[in-house]
């Protein structure tokens, strides 16, 4: 859309949220709320973006990098203030702006659409994306004419009891004749209970100048839930949660219960996948065709092959290959790779390690810092000795090694290709290929002795 351009309001402490955080950067489905708003933004191929920065400006700038401009609004004067920053950027040009609140994460990039056609099919100066909201508290109202047309709108604090009644709400997203916008914010005055300047006031006082202004009702309220308060955050996490859990489905992934998984915006789940109920996929996590994850797995910023199951497991940051079984209740710690085939059974914990393909750690283990090649048999209980107290270090296994239970593997440690390592052994030194290490101590029997010792 050349000559289309659009302006986030993101500039606000968010003092509702009672939080650390600034308000906008508060994550939904995984990914800060502003971020969702820009996203959407980005899907309507506008000419520029420019972001309205204020409270946590530099993080938000980190957090939207190369996706937008950035106006740095030095006091959160109120909405139309904060618009009034992009003047420098935008203010001389010609087109039509949108103007939408970083705090509205589910407006979707076609209903912004639909806003922009409508505007430019009324011709109107300014149009304001409204919705009619079962509890309309917190919002402000739309004032309507005798002959339906917009008036103005009035925010909740301003209001009186017989506007408090309205329905029809203002969802803070807006579309305008950019030198008209510009031009009127202006004569915003911020002579209202809160002494701030407000964006909606342009509406009202370019209607009272008989320019044309108009509303595009929006069907869906909760596509425009702003979110002032913890308690709508989860609401909107809730109805993205449904969204992002529909995609999928639609695409062929199949979620036993949606109610209770959990998916990020950023995952991809290949075809035929089963998501079992209690599993979280977090991050940039992406997920082969034909995997079973869950009951209970939660998968953060990883990559799974094809055919992999992951049974009640935690995956953090690693690479998976496929037809790889992980879980019950494993650990797969940051910076490992499993290749294709790979077993992890009950009560294993990988932590930085590599496991090639075939390799089996089946029970009860810990492997961190190791590099394991293909094929390799850990028996159960086995532990690589990776700490020293002060330094980390390397345990190697080689193909086709086997290592009997209740090993310790003391690292930096290499244990030869096809060798045997009997079960409780402390390994200090190197196994060279093909070879039996024996590190344990020698059992010896004493015939009879139980009988001298009395104890039946
Ligand atoms: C605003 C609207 C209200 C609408 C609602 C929809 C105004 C005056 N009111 O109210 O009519 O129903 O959104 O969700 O616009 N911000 C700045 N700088 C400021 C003030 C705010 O950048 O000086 C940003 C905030 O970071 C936020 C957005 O603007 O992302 C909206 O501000 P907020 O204080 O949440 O406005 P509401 O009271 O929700
Ligand atoms: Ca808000």
């Amino acid at each position: 859309m050349t000559n289309t351009y659009a302006v986030v309001l993101a500039a606000g402490q968010g003092t509702r949220m009672k939080s650390d955080l600034y308000k906008v950067l508060h994550p939904v489905c995984g990914k800060p709320m502003v971020e969702h708003v820009i996203d959407h933004i980005r899907g309507l191929g506008t000419s520029r973006i420019v972001t309205i920065v204020g409270h946590g400006a530099e993080m938000v700038e980190e957090t939207l990098g190369e996706k937008s401009e950035y106006a740095l609004q030095q006091e959160q004067l109120g909405t139309a203030h904060a618009v009034q920053q992009a003047q420098g950027l935008i203010g001389d040009l010609d087109g039509t702006t949108i103007v939408v609140c970083g705090d509205t994460p589910l407006i979707r990039s076609e209903t912004m659409e639909a806003l922009i056609a409508h505007h430019k099919a009324t011709g109107a100066k300014a149009t304001i994306l409204t919705a009619y909201a079962d509890d309309p508290t917190g919002y402000g109202r739309i004032i309507r004419g005798e002959n339906g047309q917009v008036l103005r709108n009035v925010e909740q604090k301003d209001a009186t009891p017989e506007e408090q009644k309205v329905m029809e709400i203002n969802t803070g997203t807006y579309c305008f004749d950019n030198r008209t916008l510009f031009e009127t914010l202006k004569k915003v005055k911020n002579n209202n209970s809160q002494g701030e300047y407000y964006l909606p006031d342009v509406v009202g006082i370019l209607q009272s100048k008989n320019a044309l202004v108009s509303a595009y009702v929006t069907e869906d309220f909760s596509e425009t839930l702003g979110i002032n308060d913890r308690v709508v955050l989860a609401e909107a996490e809730r109805v993205m949660r449904g969204r992002i859990a529909e995609k999928h489905m639609r695409n062929g992934v199949t979620i036993i219960n949606p109610e209770n998984t959990y998916i990020s915006a950023a995952a991809e789940i290949g075809r035929d996948a089963v998501l079992q109920p209690g599993t979280m996929i977090e991050g940039h996590t992406v997920i082969g065709n034909k995997c079973v994850i869950g009951p209970n797995s939660q998968i953060i910023d990883s990559v799974i092959g094809d055919n992999t199951t992951v049974h009640s497991s935690v995956v953090l940051s690693s690479r998976i290959g496929s037809a790889t079984a992980i879980g019950p209740f494993a650990h797969i710690r940051p910076d490992s790779t499993l290749g294709d085939s790979v077993k992890i059974g009950n009560f294993v914990e990988v932590k930085k390690s590599t496991l090639g393909e075939g390799s089996k750690v089946s029970h009860l283990s810990y492997i961190g810092d190791a590099k394991i090649g293909s094929h390799v048999n850990i028996g159960c209980g086995t532990i690589t000795v990776n700490y020293d107290g002060k330094n980390k270090h390397l345990t190697t296994i080689e193909d086709d090694a086997f290592i009997g239970c209740n090993s310790n593997l003391v690292a930096p440690v290499i244990v030869g290709k096809g060798a045997y390592v009997a079960a409780g052994s402390t390994i200090t030194k190197n196994v060279p290929e093909s070879s039996l290490a024996i590190a344990r101590a020698r059992q010896e029997n004493k015939e009879g002795y139980a009988n001298k010792l009395n104890l039946n």
